[in-house]
């Protein structure tokens, strides 16, 4: 099936079985290996993309329902040359070591400022949310704390 979607501000177009996973559209079929799988059942939320403005995981989604939908991937948020001010904050804060889990949990606190949620409501149900087997969370929260006054 083709599959049609705007990824990223840009509109992009993909073949996929009926049963592929959304995670496996965007890092295979296009190239988009920022969104990272782990678990791939749910659990871990590596895998967070934004989808219609949404937190979701790309694990749990087929890719054909995904068709005209608009994404974003951790490979929209920073602008240019310039990384996006929750970027910035995890890397001033320390905020990752190994980074496998970082891309889901970026996408994830992003939705929840949009949605405007409240920071301890987001910082608190996204880390719930969010497996990190390097950090032990404590710089994590820290550098949503710091950077959330900035968040778009
Ligand atoms: Fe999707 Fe773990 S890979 S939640
Ligand atoms: Fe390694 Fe979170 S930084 S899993």
């Amino acid at each position: 099936m083709n599959v049609r979607l705007r990824v990223n501000g840009v509109e992009r177009e993909a073949g996929a079985e009926p049963r592929t996973l959304l995670s496996d559209l965007l890092r295979h079929g296009l190239g988009l290996t920022g969104t990272h799988v782990g678990c791939e059942h749910g659990v871990c939320g590596a895998c967070t993309v934004l989808v219609d403005g949404s937190a979701t995981r790309a694990c749990l989604m087929l890719a054909v329902q995904a068709d005209g939908c608009d994404l974003t991937t951790v490979e929209g948020l920073a602008d240019a040359d310039a990384l996006h001010a929750l970027q910035e904050s995890f890397r001033q804060h320390h905020a990752l070591q190994c980074g496998f889990c970082t891309p889901g949990i970026l996408l994830a606190v992003v939705g929840e400022a949009r949605a405007g949620r409240s920071l301890d409501e987001a910082a608190g149900s996204v880390l719930d949310g969010h497996l990190c087997r390097c950090t032990g969370y404590v710089n994590i929260r820290a550098a949503i704390r710091d950077a959330w006054g900035s968040l778009r």
